[in-house]
């Protein structure tokens, strides 16, 4: 099936006269309506059910990051994105595949949507109140034991944002590019140790602490080892953070994005 469409493929951009007409273009609208339905379906768990982001990326803006023309985006639907959380969508067939692809080129000619609060502001309480770089890198500041944030505003929209910042543990589950970010409990005669496992084998372990230290241990030696599911090193900053500025640092990580 999908050699059959790569050999299709080949034999279109090899006749001229097909060359500028991406198979996006001959879609109608009834197919564009077919692909906002299987959209809901296959993507708007990720993506939101408008497209505007949640764990997956917002699509609803005019330039995406690994997106440069139709025939990137219909690979990214076909193979994922290695190495991310975005996943080959198998189930759907080529034509499928083209329909959802052009819904979503729909969505990028859309209003980017507008945020909920004062970027530069949210930058400020990012820093001074909110304290996140004593766990985040944005562009090589702060200390890095929670994932860097640098470009999150190209990979997450506003709502799995600001449920990162209310109800971590329960963001991070949904995420599966996080199943990495184990918390461990390990205790050994001398040291005890809460953090994120960074390395474990059959017979060692290594914890970095909130503080970004690294430690090592043997299993041989631990009194106690605990995994710690669904659980995050990251504060919930529901209660200590007001409305205002929740909006106001969400707005700022969505302002984080790579220049395009
Ligand atoms: C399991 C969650 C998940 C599902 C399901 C999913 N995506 Fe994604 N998608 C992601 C994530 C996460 C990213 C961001 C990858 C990154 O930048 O690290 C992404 C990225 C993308 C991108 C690239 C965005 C850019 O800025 O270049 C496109 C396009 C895309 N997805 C389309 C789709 C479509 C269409 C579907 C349904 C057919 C779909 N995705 C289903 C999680 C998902
Ligand atoms: C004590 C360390 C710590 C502090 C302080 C902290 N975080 Fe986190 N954060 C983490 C860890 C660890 C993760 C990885 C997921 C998890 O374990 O919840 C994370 C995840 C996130 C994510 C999700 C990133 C993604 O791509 O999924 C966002 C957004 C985030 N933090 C923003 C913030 C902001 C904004 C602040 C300050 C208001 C902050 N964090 C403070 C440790 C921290």
């Amino acid at each position: 099936m999908k050699n059959g469409r790569l050999v299709a493929l080949v034999l279109i951009l090899s006749s001229p006269a097909a060359m500028a007409q991406s198979p996006l273009d001959l879609l109608t609208a009834g197919d564009l309506a077919d692909g906002e339905r299987l959209f809901r379906i296959h993507c708007a768990r990720c993506h939101g059910i408008d497209g505007a982001g949640g764990e997956g990326s917002n699509l609803a803006r005019p330039a995406l990051q690994y997106v440069n023309d139709d025939e990137q985006l219909i690979a990214i639907i076909d193979d994922g994105i290695p190495g991310t959380g975005m996943p080959a969508i198998w189930s759907l067939d080529d034509t499928q595949t083209t329909r959802v692809a052009g819904y979503v080129r729909t969505l990028g000619r859309l209003e980017a949507e507008e945020m909920p609060g004062d970027p530069g502001r949210g930058r400020r309480v990012y820093q001074d109140i909110g304290g996140c770089p004593a766990c985040h890198i944005i562009a090589g500041h702060g200390i890095g034991i929670g994932p860097e944030l640098t470009t999150v505003g190209d990979q997450r929209g506003l709502d799995y944002l600001r449920s990162s910042l209310v109800a971590p543990a329960e963001a991070q589950s949904q995420t599966a590019g996080y199943k990495d970010y184990l918390t461990v409990r390990v205790r050994t005669l001398e040291d005890r140790v809460e953090g994120l496992r960074i390395n474990e084998d059959a017979f060692s372990i290594q914890v970095r602490d909130v503080a970004g230290s690294v430690h090592s241990f043997r299993k041989d030696d631990l009194i106690e080892f605990e995994k710690v599911f669904a659980h995050s090193l990251m504060p919930e900053y529901g209660a200590s953070l007001s409305g205002q500025d929740l909006d106001d640092v969400v707005s700022y990580l969505m302002s984080l994005r790579s220049e395009r």
